[in-house]
């Protein structure tokens, strides 16, 4: 049986298989990279492109169709689109990658449906509705979600072998959108999230940097004043796709050529990019992660110094102009694994085959009369989908509502419940605890002198947990 991970990315989403917990499959978009994010959909016909031949032609499409990208970041946002007579949810626009995916997964492996569960990797603090959205998207694709994991633990459980006996471990996760970075704490492989911060600035960002700027030095080469975004749109989809390339070259190249027939009225593009002036046009972006990255540590209350080591994952990583940048001020503590936009899926992956659990980061309970909080939750105990925790309360005021009052442990008010009651002295409330799939806490309570119908919910979104991952290592005892 093949588990699967899948890294739903706002660029691009990476699925990894795992078959027999050995043979490992990275489902590509069939040129060696992980799928595209992205959605075109015709304005006049309502079809559907996916994958990475919409991705190259998306300037082309621009005309006639709606080009939807970074539909993650949308989730749950409300927003909608009319195409063709129908309305489009960012739901049903994820709905379509993750199909897409499932269709590389079967043709792939020459199965119907070979991808029918997955383990989903997610950002640190992706609200719950987010969550429960991506979830619904998934379903109408035919993959219902084993469990989220957060996109950091993910990576960090990828390269466990290398980094695992770190403690205080920061991410730095550079793809094609976004820049999403974070310090985790890892105690025998019980992770916690201490501190996370993102940019929006990554790879495609720097392609379009690249691209204006051959387009300007050719223009004016030519003697002639049309911006980038006059070119007609096929030009700039051929642009950009050969600056994306020739940036990737730049990883082990010190000179790269950029050859283009036919752009615009130009009938034959041939030009150098140095290193040297490719590092000099993306240094500010460079400068804005590294900063991004050193105020995410600061907020942990932590100094570059005090970390252990630093993960560097996503394909934005491998950027030469990034790595000569840190490698005197991160004092050597970047670990860059090879195929670094794979180790988060990966990761999730390896959890669909032997899964951790999500645990309880605090405590949370009802306000008792006194002022005492009687926890239905405790800090530390595993967040188990399903599991209900109940009690009993008895009413000492006669009122015809009982009012519940939710706090955590350190006594910080998190909800209020107004529970219809009788009022008699003693009358009993009981109160029924849950945790949903999406780590969403519903808390139910009625009186027992009343019918179900007067039971009252509040459903708590704010859940904070921590993530325990399947190892075990040794503890070497004093002395040892
Ligand atoms: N060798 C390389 N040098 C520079 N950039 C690279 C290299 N290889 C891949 N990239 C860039 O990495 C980006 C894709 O990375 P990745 O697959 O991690 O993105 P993603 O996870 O979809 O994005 P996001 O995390 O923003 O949602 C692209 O912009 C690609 O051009
Ligand atoms: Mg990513």
């Amino acid at each position: 049986m093949m588990h699967f991970g899948i890294d739903f990315g706002t660029t691009n989403s990476a699925c990894v298989g795992i078959e027999d917990g050995r043979r490992l499959i990275k489902f590509t978009d069939g040129y060696g990279n992980p799928f595209p994010s992205i959605v075109i959909i015709d304005r006049a016909t309502g079809q559907v492109y996916c994958g990475r031949e919409a991705w190259r032609r998306r300037e082309e499409l621009r005309g006639s169709c709606e080009i939807i990208t970074s539909v993650k970041t949308l989730l749950d946002s409300g927003r909608v689109w009319n195409i063709a007579g129908r309305v489009w949810t960012p739901e049903m626009v994820a709905a379509q990658v993750l199909a897409a995916l499932k269709r590389r997964v079967s043709e792939r492996l020459g199965e119907q449906d070979a991808l029918r569960e997955a383990v989903v990797a997610v950002p640190v603090g992706f609200p719950a509705g987010k969550r429960a959205a991506l979830r619904k998207a998934a379903h109408h694709a035919g993959i219902e979600i084993k469990s989220f994991v957060s996109e950091p633990t993910a990576a960090l459980f990828c390269h466990y072998e290398e980094v695992g006996h770190c403690v205080r471990v920061g991410v730095f996760d550079w793809g094609g959108g976004t820049l999403d970075v974070s310090v985790i704490e890892n105690r025998n492989g019980r992770v916690k999230e201490i501190a996370t911060a993102g940019l929006d600035k990554a790879g495609d960002h720097i392609d379009r940097l690249l691209a204006e700027w051959m387009h300007n030095r050719i223009m004016s080469e030519a003697g002639r004043k049309v911006s980038f975004d006059q070119m007609a749109p096929e030009a700039r989809d051929k642009m950009l796709a050969a600056c994306e390339q020739a940036k990737k070259d730049l990883t082990w190249d010190d000179l790269v050529e950029i050859q283009i027939v036919n752009y615009g009225d130009v009938r034959f593009v041939h030009e150098d990019v140095e290193f040297g002036k490719f590092s000099q046009l993306i240094g500010p972006v460079v400068d804005q992660a590294v900063q991004c990255f050193e105020d995410c540590v600061r907020r942990a209350g932590m100094s570059i110094d005090q970390l252990d080591c630093i993960l560097m994952v996503g394909g934005s990583v491998n950027l030469r102009p990034l790595s000569e940048r840190i490698a005197r001020s991160w004092r050597g503590k970047e670990f860059y694994p090879p195929e670094s936009e794979w180790s988060v899926a990966h990761g999730a992956a390896s959890l669909s085959v032997s899964p951790g659990v999500h645990t309880l980061a605090q405590t949370l309970g009802v306000v008792m009369s006194d002022g005492t909080l009687y926890p239905l939750l405790r800090e530390g105990e595993p967040a188990v989908a399903g599991e209900r925790a109940s009690a009993v309360f008895a009413l000492v005021e006669d009122d015809p509502a009982a009012s519940l009052v939710f706090a955590d442990g350190s006594g910080g008010t998190l909800g209020y419940l107004n529970v219809p009651s009788f009022g008699f002295f003693r009358e009993k409330i009981e109160v029924c605890a849950e945790i949903d799939r999406d780590l969403i806490l519903h808390i139910q309570a009625r009186s027992m002198n009343r019918s179900a119908r007067t039971t009252r919910e509040w459903v708590y979104n704010g859940l904070r947990v921590n993530y325990q991952l399947p190892v075990t290592r040794l503890e070497v005892a004093d002395g040892g």
